[in-house]
C-alpha cells in the first residue's frame, strides 16, 4: 500500500503524502505542492483529480461496483423504497420503522407548494424547456423559505430546508409537466406514498377518475433509486462547488439541476429516445448509425453509451434493461424503439471501436424507454432524472457543509498574452 508519494521538478523533490479510502482507493495528497514547489497540476476535466473525500457512496469502475453507504445498488433497487433510500444518503444508516415513519410524515407535511409559485408558471411560454423551468422553481424555493439563505442555521432550519425540498420537488415536477400540457394542476394528497403522489399529480386528469397502477409504483421507485447519488459527477460536483460559497440549498441544488441537463450528462436519455427515433425513421439500420459515431468526422455520438468511470459495466444499466422489458411486458406495449435500443447494444459491443474505448450503455439508455411507456414525453426524462438524484445532491451538500471545506476554487496555467501597453481607440491598427 502506497504510503508516501515523490515528485520531482527539475531538480527540486518533494514527497507527498498519500490518503487511502476505506476500499483501498489511493490518492496522492497535493494540497502542499505550490506552497513547496511553486507549481500545480492540470487534469482537464478532472479525469484523474479527487475533489474530496467522501462517504456517501463508492464506484468501482472497473468491476462495475456502485454501493450507497455499504449497500449494493442491486439489494437497494430490489427491496427499498426510494424515501428509505434517501434516508440512508442523507442520514447515513437505514432507518428503523419508526425513524422511516416519521420521515415519511415530515415529509407528506410539506408537499404543498405557496400558491404564488403558480404566478411564477404562469410567466413561462407554453413549451418552455421543463428544465429550465425546474432550475429557477428550486431557486425561487429560497425567496420563498428565506430562513434558508442564514449562514448559521439551526439544526432544525436545515432539516427544515431538506424536508421542504424533498417534500415539493414531485409537486413542482408534475406542475411542470401540468404545465407543458396546458391543463390544471393537480394538489397532492398525503395519504398516498411519495412515488404514487407524484404519479398521481402527474397523470390524474382534474375530470377524471385516476388508478395509480403498481406495476408503474414499483417502475419509478426502482428508477427513482437507480439514480440516486453518483459520487462526484458533473451535478453533483457543481452542488458541491456552488455550495462552498456559502450558497444556500436551494441555490445550490437549482445549480445541479442546470449542470444535469447538458447532453453529455443527465440529459443524454432525452437524447437516447430521439436517436432510437431517428434510427426508426430513418429504416433501422443500426449498423449505419454504429459507422457513424465511430466517424470523427461526424459529430455523431451513441447516446447513452460511455461513461467517464464505468469502464465494464454501468451496473444500473444492466437493473434498467431487465426492468424495461417487464414494465413494457406488464403494461402491454410494444415499444419498437427497444428492439433498435437492443440491437444498437449487440452491435456495439461487439465492434472493436466500442470494444477498445471500453463504452457500454449507461444510466441513460434504456430508462426513457421506461418513462416513455409510463406515459411522460421525453422533455420531461431529466426532471424524472432530478427527482431521483435529488437525496444525492443532499446529501452531498451536507456532507461538504459538515466537512467544513474552503470554497471551492481551481487554478488554472494561463496561455494568453504577456504584459502589453493598451493602444489608444484612433492609434489600433
Ligand atoms: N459514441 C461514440 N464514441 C464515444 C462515445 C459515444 N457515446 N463515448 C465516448 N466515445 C469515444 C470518444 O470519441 C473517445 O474516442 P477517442 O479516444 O478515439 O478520441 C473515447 O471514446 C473516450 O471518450 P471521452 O469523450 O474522452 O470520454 P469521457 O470520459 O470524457 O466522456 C461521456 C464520457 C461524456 C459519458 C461520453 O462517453 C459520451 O459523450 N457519451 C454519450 C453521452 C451520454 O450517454 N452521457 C450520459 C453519461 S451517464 C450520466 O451522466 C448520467
Amino acid at each position: 500500500m502506497a504510503s508516501h508519494a515523490k515528485i520531482i521538478i527539475d531538480e527540486k523533490e518533494i514527497e507527498l503524502p498519500t490518503i487511502v479510502g476505506t476500499e483501498n482507493e489511493i490518492g496522492v495528497d497535493i494540497s502542499d505542492l505550490r506552497s513547496k514547489t511553486g507549481a500545480i497540476t492540470l487534469d482537464v476535466g478532472y479525469k484523474n483529480s479527487g475533489s474530496t473525500t467522501s462517504a456517501i457512496t463508492y464506484l468501482d469502475g472497473e468491476q462495475g461496483i456502485l454501493r450507497h453507504r455499504g449497500y449494493a445498488i442491486e439489494e437497494l433497487a430490489s427491496n427499498a423504497t426510494f424515501l428509505e433510500v434517501a434516508y440512508l444518503l442523507i442520514n447515513g444508516e437505514l432507518p428503523k420503522n419508526e425513524e422511516l415513519t416519521a420521515f415519511e410524515t415530515n415529509i407528506s407535511r410539506h408537499t404543498l407548494v405557496n400558491e404564488d409559485m403558480k404566478n411564477i408558471f404562469n410567466a413561462w411560454p407554453t413549451g418552455s424547456h421543463p428544465m429550465g423551468q425546474l432550475i429557477a422553481m428550486i431557486s425561487s424555493l429560497s425567496s420563498f423559505y428565506p430562513e434558508s439563505l442564514e449562514t448559521n442555521q439551526t439544526e432544525h432550519t436545515k432539516q427544515l430546508n431538506v424536508f421542504r425540498l424533498l417534500a415539493k420537488m414531485p409537486t413542482i415536477c408534475a406542475m411542470i409537466y401540468k404545465k407543458s400540457l396546458g391543463h390544471p394542476f393537480v394538489y397532492p394528497q398525503n395519504k398516498l406514498d411519495y412515488v404514487s403522489n407524484f404519479l398521481n399529480m402527474s397523470f390524474k386528469h382534474v375530470t377524471e377518475d385516476y388508478t395509480i397502477e403498481p406495476v408503474m409504483v414499483d417502475a419509478l421507485n426502482k428508477l427513482l433509486i437507480l439514480h440516486a447519488d453518483h459520487e462526484q459527477n458533473c451535478s453533483t460536483s457543481t452542488v458541491r462547488l456552488v455550495g462552498s460559497s456559502n450558497a444556500n440549498l436551494y441555490a445550490s441544488i437549482g445549480a445541479g439541476v442546470a449542470a444535469l441537463w447538458g447532453p453529455l450528462h443527465g440529459g443524454a436519455n432525452q437524447e437516447v429516445i430521439e436517436m432510437l427515433e431517428r434510427i426508426k425513421n430513418d429504416g433501422g439500420d443500426v449498423s449505419k448509425w454504429i459507422d457513424k459515431a465511430k466517424d470523427k468526422n461526424d459529430s455523431f455520438r451513441l447516446m447513452g453509451f460511455g461513461h467517464r468511470v464505468y469502464k465494464n459495466f454501468d451496473p444500473r444499466a444492466k437493473i434498467i434493461k431487465k426492468a424495461c422489458d417487464e414494465v413494457l411486458n406488464k403494461l402491454g406495449i410494444n415499444d419498437p424503439t427497444l428492439e433498435i435500443a437492443k440491437k444498437l447494444e449487440e452491435n456495439a459491443l461487439k465492434d472493436p471501436y466500442f470494444i477498445e474505448r471500453k463504452l457500454f450503455p449507461n444510466v441513460d439508455f434504456y430508462s426513457g424507454i421506461i418513462y416513455r411507456a409510463m406515459g411522460f414525453p421525453v422533455e420531461m426524462f431529466t426532471v424524472l432524472f432530478a427527482l431521483g438524484r435529488l437525496p444525492g445532491w443532499i446529501a452531498q451538500f451536507n456532507e461538504l457543509r459538515s466537512q467544513k471545506q474552503p470554497i471551492g476554487r481551481p487554478r488554472q496555467i494561463y496561455t494568453g498574452y504577456t504584459f502589453r501597453h493598451f493602444v489608444k481607440r484612433g492609434d489600433r491598427k
